[in-house]
C-alpha cells in the first residue's frame, strides 16, 4: 500500500506558548511518529506579509525550528524545511495564478477578515491589505501541490484554505484535461483543546496572556502567578471546569495529580496559590528534558540552518518533478 503524503506548514511567530504546543506542535509530532512520508515546513513567506522587521523575521524561523527539533521532531523521519528555500513553490504559484479566479480570493477568510475589520472601522475596505495577504491561499496551494500531498493536518481556521487548494488543483486539471495534481484533503487536528490564557481568553501572543514554552524560571513563575482567579477562599469548594489553573494543569500533570487537584477544588481545601505552585511545577517538569536541547539549538543557528537546508533539498527533488510536469502541461518546456 502506498503511504499517504502528509504535509503541513507553520507560520513562524516567535515565542511559542503552551497553547501552540498543545494545539499545533504536539499533535503534529504525534502524527509524524506514525507516518512514513510526512513534511513540515516553516511558512516564512506567509509570515512576511505582516512582519517587516528583518531581524525578528529571521530569528522567528530559527526559534520555531529549534522548538520543533527540541520537542522531538526527527529530521530523518520528517522532511523539515523552510518554504523560502524551495523556489519551485513560487514558480508553481505563478502557474496556479493563471487558473485561479479572482473571486475565490475575494472569499478567502484571511482577506475577508481584513475587509470586515476595515468596514467596521469606517476605512477603505482594502486598507492595509497587500497582495501577499490577498493571494495567501494560492501560495498555500502551491506549498501543498508541489509535494504531491494527500493529507493536510490543520486547525479550523485553515480548513477553507485547504479546500481552495483542492479547488485550484481541480481547475488546473480540468483546464488542461490532465490529472497533474492530486486533490488534497484537510484533516482537522484531533485536539479540539483551546488553552485559556492568563486572563481566561484564548491563550494568544496577540493578547499577551500567554505562558511561553521556553523561558527562564522567573518569567514562567511570574506568568503563572498572574493567572486570574476569583476571590474564593482556599477551603471553599470550586468548580475546576471553570478554573484556568486546572484547565492548563490537565495538559501537563499526570493522571493522579490531575485527580488530586480536581478533588481539592471540588471538596474545598485547594487554594489558588497552592494550585498555581502545582501548575508551575508540572509545566517545569514537563519541559525540563527539552529545555537544554532547545538552548543548544538556539546557540547553534548554523546547525539549524543546515538541517533545514537538507530538508529543502529533499522536498525540492519532488517539487521539481511536479513543477516540470505542470510546465510541460501548459506548453512550457520542462525543467532541464
Ligand atoms: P497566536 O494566537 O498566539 O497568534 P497562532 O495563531 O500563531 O497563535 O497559532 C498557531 C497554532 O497554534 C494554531 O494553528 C493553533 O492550532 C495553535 N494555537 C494557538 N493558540 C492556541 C490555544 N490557546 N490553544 C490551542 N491551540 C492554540
Ligand atoms: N497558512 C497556514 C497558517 O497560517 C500556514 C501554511 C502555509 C500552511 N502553507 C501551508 C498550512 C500549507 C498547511 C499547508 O497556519
Amino acid at each position: 500500500m502506498t503511504q499517504k503524503v502528509i504535509l503541513t506548514g507553520v507560520k513562524p511567530t516567535g515565542s511559542l506558548h503552551l497553547g501552540n504546543y498543545i494545539g499545533a506542535i504536539k499533535p503534529f509530532l504525534d502524527m509524524a511518529r506514525g507516518s512514513k512520508d510526512n513534511y513540515l515546513f516553516i511558512a516564512d513567506y506567509h509570515a512576511l506579509n505582516a512582519l517587516y522587521d528583518p531581524v525578528a523575521f529571521k530569528s522567528n524561523s530559527v526559534e520555531m525550528a529549534a522548538a520543533y527539533l527540541a520537542l522531538g521532531l526527527n529530521p530523518d523521519e520528517t522532511v523539515f524545511y523552510r518554504q523560502s528555500d524551495v523556489p519551485e513553490v513560487f514558480e508553481l504559484m505563478n502557474l496556479l495564478c493563471a487558473v485561479t479566479p479572482k473571486g475565490l480570493m475575494d472569499r478567502a477568510h484571511s482577506y475577508k477578515a481584513s475587509v470586515d475589520k476595515n468596514r467596521a472601522e469606517g476605512k477603505d475596505v482594502d486598507a492595509g491589505v497587500n497582495m501577499g495577504l490577498y493571494t495567501y491561499p494560492i501560495l498555500m496551494a502551491a506549498d501543498i501541490l508541489a509535494a504531491n500531498t494527500d493529507i493536510v493536518p490543520v486547525g479550523k481556521d485553515q480548513v477553507q484554505h485547504v479546500e481552495f487548494a483542492r479547488d485550484i488543483a481541480g481547475y488546473f486539471n480540468n483546464t488542461f484535461k490532465k490529472d497533474i495534481f492530486k486533490l488534497p484533503e484537510y484533516r482537522l487536528e484531533k485536539t479540539g483543546a483551546i488553552l485559556p490564557g492568563l486572563d481566561g481568553r484564548k491563550m494568544s501572543k496577540s493578547y499577551k496572556n500567554d505562558i511561553h514554552i521556553f523561558t527562564d524560571s522567573k518569567t514562567r513563575k511570574n506568568a503563572v502567578m498572574k493567572i486570574m482567579t476569583d476571590s474564593k477562599l482556599p477551603n471553599e469548594a470550586k468548580n475546576p471546569d471553570e478554573n484556568i489553573i486546572y484547565q492548563l494543569y490537565i495538559h501537563f500533570a499526570n493522571d493522579q495529580q490531575i485527580a488530586e487537584m480536581r478533588e481539592g477544588f471540588e471538596k474545598g481545601g485547594m487554594g489558588y496559590g497552592d494550585a498555581k505552585k502545582l501548575l508551575l511545577a508540572a509545566v517545569e517538569n514537563y519541559f525540563a528534558p527539552f529545555d537544554p536541547v532547545y538552548n543548544d539549538y538556539m546557540a547553534k543557528p548554523k546547525l539549524v540552518n543546515d538541517l533545514l537546508m537538507a530538508g529543502a533539498l529533499k522536498v525540492r527533488k519532488k517539487a521539481r518533478e511536479t513543477l516540470s510536469e505542470a510546465r510541460e502541461t501548459v506548453g512550457l518546456h520542462p525543467i532541464a
